[in-house]
């Protein structure tokens, strides 16, 4: 762009490590990445809750309410997708480099976005949970009535039913939250969260 011309990055003089070591946290970002009612949000927050309960400074950004402020404006087409993700990581590289854990909660669904993800927020901080919820438990719950209008076309390029997911091929962690107990995800989450990032 060509206002980019005129400006120049400002270095500060306090490092990610200096920022790490008053907080003591690994800033790394878990990127959740699932259908839509797969659970991601509601792991999210029950995440970030006993995450903040131990004493570990966190944030997340979820779908539906990125969607209200900073990225009201984009749709679902492929291209206003890539936007999202590309905004809500630099974002979360932000967060991350102020000595926050990070999780996000979108359906990111296309690899080469989350590719993309990765590479802005640093391979090393980056950290992919797959919340690999069938289709037919997603449409079941249907908490928004979204799955039922994607069905009769009120609602296009809806993921898993006119638009598509990929799952990740070599994801950290995998969650399906129609097996096993809450508990038991959160024990998981928990240590790739306070896993050290570098
Ligand atoms: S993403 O594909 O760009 O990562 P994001 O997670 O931000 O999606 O938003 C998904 C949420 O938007 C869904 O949980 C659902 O509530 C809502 N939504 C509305 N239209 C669509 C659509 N066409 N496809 C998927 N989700 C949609």
């Amino acid at each position: 762009y060509e206002n980019q011309q005129n400006i120049v990055w400002h270095q500060g003089q306090i490092t990610k490590i200096q920022r790490q070591s008053l907080l003591g946290e690994t800033p790394s970002t878990l990127w959740l990445t699932g259908l839509s009612a797969s659970g991601k949000s509601t792991l999210a927050y029950v995440l970030e809750h006993t995450l903040v309960n131990a004493g570990k400074p966190c944030y997340v950004l979820d779908g539906d309410n990125i969607r209200h402020g900073l990225n009201s404006g984009l749709g679902f087409s492929q291209q206003d997708r890539h936007e999202n993700i590309r905004r809500i990581s630099e974002v979360a590289k932000l967060m991350n480099d102020a000595g926050l854990i990070v999780i996000t909660a979108f359906i990111s669904p296309l690899r080469e976005d989350r590719q993309m993800a990765r590479a802005i927020i640093g391979e090393a901080y980056f950290k992919e949970v797959y919340v690999s919820t069938a289709i037919d438990v997603c449409e079941s719950r249907d908490p928004k009535g979204l799955y039922a209008k994607a069905r009769a076309g009120e609602v296009k390029e809806f993921t898993g039913i006119s638009a598509p997911y990929e799952p990740p091929l070599n994801p950290d962690l995998v969650i399906d939250t129609s097996q096993l107990t809450m508990a038991d995800h959160l024990d998981k989450l928990m240590n790739l969260a306070l896993s050290k990032a570098i």
